[in-house]
């Protein structure tokens, strides 16, 4: 079997970042992240479009530099083509098909949201790659997924948010309680030293194994308005109980469907990725459900859980092997599914 290089490019929301794999190995997976939303609380698309334009060429060539790799050498270009930002998907397509009609490679485009899930096949030492089939649970500042994966390629979203993502409801949560932006991170860690149960947030009910997340969010936001009538000073004199309380809710949301999906699947195998899968309640969770409920569950490395191009570049090389190409009129897309 030739040695098979590619160049994986992601670009879909606020990260610029590019990866060399070498067949199902990484050689370098380089990010440019873009601080300048934290000020705006959120991602600004058209700010997003002009920092990946500024970011692109030298995130390349430092995914190049670090592989050790010449340009000469690549077998393909993978890019992703989309769920993302419609301006920040153009940018990392234009340059992708630029760069392979230079070099006369192969054009690959990836779907966001099947890279999250076959992230999980990024060779590792010491992370086990999950077997057919398995659910993961793709949880994000953008995304909310139970997805049931048969094979690379055939998988179906079997349940997802109807509202906010799970890292928004983190994020706007901790909105709430005066926090900085992306807060998430934040409730993790003040939970840590918190009791999850000292306040208690209805969970919503939604059918199947769909999820909703911004009853949640209108819940907290009245419960702290109410509590700070009372008590001016009752977030910081309870800041650790509210964001164990909070998280523990948005857990227990996440573990219920999760169950559901479990029983109606009868597919035991829990894969997860997104952001959001850092989160330390979660993963402890998670853990724990492997002798509680005789689960296995699987978190990739911290790195290729955020956006990052190594996971583009996992898909890149199966569908090399597959020899799935693109011609260079091969359009973005704003919204698809699988
Ligand atoms: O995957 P990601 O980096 O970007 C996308 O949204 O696609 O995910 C970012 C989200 C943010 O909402 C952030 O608050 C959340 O992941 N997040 C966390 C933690 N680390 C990141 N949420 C809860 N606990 C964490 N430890
Ligand atoms: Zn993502």
């Amino acid at each position: 079997n030739p040695e098979v290089f590619i160049l994986a490019i992601e670009s879909s929301c606020d990260d610029t970042a590019a990866a060399i794999l070498q067949n199902d190995k990484v050689l370098s997976n380089v990010v440019a992240n873009q601080l300048i939303h934290n000020q705006y609380g959120g991602v600004v698309p058209e700010l997003a479009s002009r920092a990946h334009q500024q970011n692109i060429v030298p995130v390349v060539d430092a995914a190049l530099r670090k592989a050790n790799i010449q340009k000469e050498q690549l077998s393909a270009i993978a890019f992703t083509q989309g769920p993302g930002l419609m301006g920040s998907l153009l940018v990392g397509s234009s340059f992708a098909k630029s760069m392979a009609l230079a070099l006369q490679i192969p054009l690959i485009a990836v779907n966001h949201m099947q890279a999250h899930v076959l992230a999980h096949f990024i060779a590792e030492e010491n992370f086990e790659k999950p077997k057919f089939p398995f659910l993961a649970l793709t949880i994000s500042g953008g995304h909310t997924q139970i997805i049931k994966v048969d094979d690379f390629f055939e998988m179906k979203v079997i349940g997802e948010t109807t509202d906010d993502a799970v890292g928004e409801a983190f994020d706007k949560s901790a909105k709430i309680l005066g926090l900085p932006y992306p807060g998430g991170p934040l409730i993790d860690k003040y939970a840590q030293l918190g009791n999850p149960k000292a306040f208690v947030f209805t969970k919503p009910k939604v059918p199947g194994l769909d999820f909703s997340f911004s009853g949640l969010k209108t819940a907290i936001l009245y419960f702290i308005q109410k509590k700070k009538i009372e008590n001016s000073n009752f977030v910081d004199e309870n800041l650790n109980d509210i964001c164990a309380s909070i998280q523990h809710t948005i857990i227990e949301i996440l573990m219920d469907k999760l169950k559901l999906a479990v029983k109606e699947t009868g597919i035991k195998q829990i894969a997860i990725g997104g952001g959001v899968s850092a989160n330390s309640g979660i993963r402890n969770t998670l853990k724990k459900a492997e002798d509680l409920y005789g689960w296995k569950t699987f978190v990739p490395k911290f790195e290729y859980t955020t956006d990052n191009a190594a996971m583009i570049g996992i898909v890149g090389y199966q569908k090399f092997l597959n020899q799935t190409f693109e011609t260079s009129s091969v359009v973005s897309k704003a919204r698809i599914q699988f």
